[in-house]
């Protein structure tokens, strides 16, 4: 009997659309779980896979992020990702090869897992900073094409435009 490695606020980055994300590569492990008890072999088929391309979708997600703010470490995380997505295809090609279903969903579901878990703990907590920073400053962007677009007076909008250059 393995054991299900479940969300806990420890793997909170702060970043809405990050942490929702990996809330969602969890419930996926989960849904592993339960694809093995239920001995359903298209099951675990279908949510192995399914785990496997959203977990790599997730990662080409957060390096555009990274990208955007211009996350100095951004290299050594994709050679990283790189990496999760040759150890993920390479479960691809052993589900599709015919193998043993439930051992292998078991070994996904454990060694997927526990990196995972690794990963958004140290690489993943590494970029917050960074992210948050951009995401606020483009929030503050918004903001004020929003301000400038709508019939304002310049005193009105002279706070944001000082705290914009602050
Ligand atoms: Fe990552």
């Amino acid at each position: 009997m393995g054991f299900v490695i479940s969300w806990s606020p420890e793997f909170e980055t702060g970043i809405d659309i990050i942490d929702e994300q990996h809330k969602r590569i969890f419930e996926y492990l989960s849904e592993i779980d339960h694809a093995i008890k239920a001995q359903s072999t298209s099951e675990v088929e279908y949510v192995v896979k399914a785990l496997l391309d959203y977990a790599i979708s997730h990662n080409t997600f957060e390096e555009s992020l990274m990208g955007k703010a211009g996350y100095p470490m951004l290299d050594a995380h994709h050679q990283v990702h790189e990496a999760f997505k040759a150890r993920a295809e390479a479960y691809g090609a052993r589900l599709s090869s015919g193998e043993d279903h439930f051992r292998l969903a078991r070994e996904v579901r454990t060694d997927i897992g526990l990196w995972l878990t690794n990963h958004i703990k140290r690489d993943d907590k590494h970029y917050v900073p960074y992210v948050k920073k951009s995401l606020d400053g483009g929030f503050v962007s918004r903001m004020l094409v929003i301000c400038l677009l709508s019939p304002i007076t310049y005193s009105e909008l002279q706070p944001a435009l000082l705290y914009a250059r602050s």
